[in-house]
């Protein structure tokens, strides 16, 4: 359920937009950052708030890929699954990924931490393999690095 904080975000974002279906994108990431994730009954909510269908926003739900519809760890580590991070290694990482957290992609740690998931080019091919958590980007990967990342969130960044 839409409480009345994300209302008035989602407000906020609409004043700053021409038509209430401009803010649709942002809306599901406003939502998300709330409630960690899309569910039905919350996109139907989101969609009569915006004036949609609910077809019209699981549109864009579906081709934007950093909406999740499906209930996540705390954490989701979306990591490069395109083809220059491939070039540039990282299936290394994706094994460390999997030794360290003992998950496969579209899994989450035992202890609803952290959820890896696959996702199209991050737009930072120039410093591949990249991945972000959550939304902040990471480049130039290698599995200390890796180490250092999810030490800090474990440590409670957030
Ligand atoms: Fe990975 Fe572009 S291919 S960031």
């Amino acid at each position: 359920m839409l409480t009345d904080l994300m209302k008035r975000e989602l407000l906020a974002e609409i004043d700053r937009t021409e038509t209430r279906q401009a803010a649709c994108i942002e809306a599901l990431q406003i939502v998300q950052r709330h409630l960690g994730w899309i569910s039905n009954e919350t996109l139907r909510e989101i969609a009569d708030f915006l004036n949609m269908t609910p077809d019209e926003l699981e549109g864009v739900a579906t081709f934007y890929n950093h909406i999740h519809r499906k209930p996540v760890g705390r954490h989701v580590i979306l990591v490069c699954d395109s083809v220059v991070c491939w070039i540039e290694g990282v299936e290394e990482i994706l094994e460390h990924i999997r030794a360290t957290l003992h998950i496969e992609p579209g899994e989450t740690t035992s202890d609803g931490l952290f959820t890896l998931l696959p996702v199209q080019c991050l737009g930072a091919c120039d410093n591949a393999p990249a991945l972000m958590i959550d939304e902040e980007l990471f480049t130039n990967l290698t599995p200390a690095r890796f180490d250092e990342i999810v030490a800090a969130y474990r440590d409670g960044k957030s």
